[in-house]
């Protein structure tokens, strides 16, 4: 998604926007631009292409040196991607430039009034029509501006501006869309993430809905929409820088991917009690009323996130013996739920930015639901919008494939499921024991997995120029297959569905022939044998079977074509260890393929647009 810096210092401007921009790429772009300050002179350059193409207009030939700016990269929404509709948007008078996330909902009626009073505008965007608002309430005081523009704008931002008569600040805002200040020595700093200033400060104001801010040399000040000034903590961001950088591997999908023994770790790190059978999620939220009087449970999330909850559902009826329905944020939002004061609602999200999410947590809280975050990054704006907080630690992820924070999602879920069904009453201790005992053993089977990726490696080339592929799973996993279907699609371009197993026979297995691989979930479960017999059917029409099964299971052998082995685990907690070779063979075709695998072609990290 979009992504903004903003600097203003005493070193060249463009230098340290380019810099920061290149962090954000993770984040998914298609053009990108910088607007400094200059003598009076607005400098802008923009065009379509990725960083690296743009090097020599964004630095070589940028023709000023100057020390205050903003920049911007590019996820088209309105317009599609091009120099024109690159960011940052001016005025038609040249006095001022904005970078801006998010979506204006009202800008068609802004931009009629605006044509009329005579504002040439020069994109399709929607973001343009805030610089030229803001150039109209401009009356020398360029918060003021601000302010006003903002009054008269429906939906999701945050913006950067600079405006020519103002050499000594930038001034930036937000509502739905994250923003925050970076604070440094005589040097301070705007971005629409943390990682854009990482290398540059720790000390970070995290700007709320509603805020604004006026960013000098010297210090910054940050006031609400009523232009009152507003006190703001300065945090400690305890990230590693290094942690965001690759590390040997060629991509960070990769060694995200290796990464997530440790992730297991650090998710069930300090919440466990072995010897009790306790679970402790310290930040839930929740009291034991609240817990006691919980008749239904929904999930919500979007992608990845909607499928680790779509496994919850079944860890959450099978050990809290709660009914559990799952849906996807942008469908929630709309359907006037049926949610109340005894429904608690889980909300899933990496980045705590998902628009969707947010909205569909809003919905929930206004009828009157509890709202449970299960979420990776800190102080986003999930974090802040929820009755309690299980954070899952997986850390940075920056691959756009999401890979580590599903695992951790997983892991959470799991450790949420064994308390409330312990405070319930439903599990006892000492099964609460085994199950910490087997989730802790888990990152030693999953390393074994990543010790020998040559196989799967094998079998992605193989199948590599597959147009099609089908993936199929039971119960718990049955999002397993969900998952590795969206692994694939998403970075190879294969079209790739995923179905219940059992469904098959309703439709898809018209789809069945010789050319159609198909991806079979089949390591040890209650549903084991009905699997077999779906194999069957696949064999019956042709089809290639590839079956994920688990160690020692012979029968397999007389079913499937080929064969990936994993290590025996319990079936309630057979998904987390099953998408990992699924992962792997996602990663490994796109790859093969020669294929963006952290940045593929549309997609975003963090979608907070609708
Ligand atoms: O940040 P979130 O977990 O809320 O993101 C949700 C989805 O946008 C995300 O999982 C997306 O589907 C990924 N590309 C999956 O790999």
């Amino acid at each position: 998604m979009c992504g903004i810096i903003g600097y203003i210092g005493n070193k060249p401007a463009n230098e340290i926007i380019f810099e920061g921009l290149t962090r954000l790429e993770y984040r998914g772009y298609d053009s990108a631009g910088i607007a400094v300050l200059d003598d009076g002179k607005i400098h802008v350059k923009k065009d379509i292409g990725k960083l690296h193409q743009l090097k020599d207009l964004l630095l070589t030939n940028f023709g000023s040196t100057s020390s205050q700016g903003i920049g911007h990269t590019r996820w088209a929404t309105h317009g599609r991607p091009s120099g024109f509709n690159a960011h940052p948007h001016g005025d038609s008078r040249g006095t001022l430039m904005v970078a801006h996330n998010g979506i204006i909902e009202n800008y068609m009626k802004l931009k009629n009034r605006l044509v009329q009073a005579g504002f040439i505008f020069s994109s399709q965007t929607d973001s343009e029509v805030l610089a030229h608002l803001i150039a109209y309430h401009y009356h020398n005081n360029l918060e003021e501006a601000v302010l006003a523009a903002l009054k008269e704008v429906e939906g999701a931002y945050a913006i950067a501006v600079i405006h020519r008569n103002h050499p000594d600040r930038l001034v930036c805002a937000r509502k739905e869309s994250p923003l925050i200040l970076g604070l440094s020595k005589d040097e301070n700093f705007i971005a629409s993430d943390v990682t854009a200033i990482l290398q540059h400060t720790r000390n970070v104001i995290y700007l709320d809905n509603y805020e604004m801010a006026t960013v000098k040399r010297e210090g910054v000040e940050v006031y609400d929409f009523s232009g009152s000034r507003i006190e703001k903590k300065i945090k400690q961001v305890d990230w590693n820088p290094i942690a965001a950088e690759k590390g040997g591997f060629p991509h960070f999908m990769l060694k995200e991917i290796f990464e997530q023994p440790q992730v297991i770790r650090n998710t069930i790190g300090g919440r466990t009690s072995e010897e009790e059978g306790k679970i402790y999620l310290t930040e839930l939220g929740l009291s034991g009323p609240d817990i006691f009087k919980t008749q239904r449970i929904v999930i919500i999330g979007c992608g990845t996130a909607f499928y680790a909850g779509c496994v919850g559902k079944y860890l959450i009826e099978k050990l809290v013996r709660i009914p559990v329905e799952c849906d996807l944020a942008s469908e929630f939002r709309y359907r006037d739920p049926l949610v109340d004061s005894n429904t608690l609602v889980v909300a899933i999200s990496q980045s705590g930015e998902t628009a969707d999410t947010l909205a569909a947590v809003r919905e929930a809280r206004k009828k009157g639901a509890k709202v449970l975050g299960v979420v990776n990054a800190k102080e986003s704006s999930l974090t802040r919008d929820v009755d309690g907080l299980v954070y899952i630690h997986a850390g940075p992820e920056i691959g756009v494939a999401s890979t580590k924070a599903y695992i951790a999602m997983l892991t959470a879920l799991t450790l949420l499921a064994l308390l409330l069904g312990k405070i319930r009453g439903v599990l006892t201790p000492e099964f609460v024991t085994d199950q910490i005992r087997e989730l802790k053993r888990l990152p030693q089977e999953i390393e074994k997995i990543l010790a020998e990726p040559d196989q799967i490696k094998a079998l992605a080339k193989k199948f590599m120029n597959a147009k099609n592929f089908l993936f199929l799973g039971r119960g718990i996993n049955f999002p397993t297959a969900m998952e590795g279907a969206l692994k694939l699609k998403e970075i190879s371009y294969i079209h790739a569905e995923a179905y219940a197993a059992g469904e098959m026979k309703h439709g898809p297995i018209a789809l069945i022939d010789k050319d159609m691989p198909v991806f079979v979930v089949a390591t040890n479960s209650a549903t084991y044998e009905k699997l077999i017999s779906n194999i069957q059917e696949v064999n019956a029409r042709s089809g290639t079977v590839i079956a994920l099964c688990s160690e020692g299971d012979k029968e397999i052998y007389d079913h499937a074509h080929q064969m990936i082995t994993v290590p025996n685990v319990s079936e309630i907690l057979s998904p987390i260890i099953n998408v990992i070779p699924l992962q792997l063979y996602a990663y490994y075709v796109a790859d093969l393929k020669g294929l963006n695998v952290d940045q593929p072609r549309n997609l975003a990290k963090s979608v907070t647009v609708e």
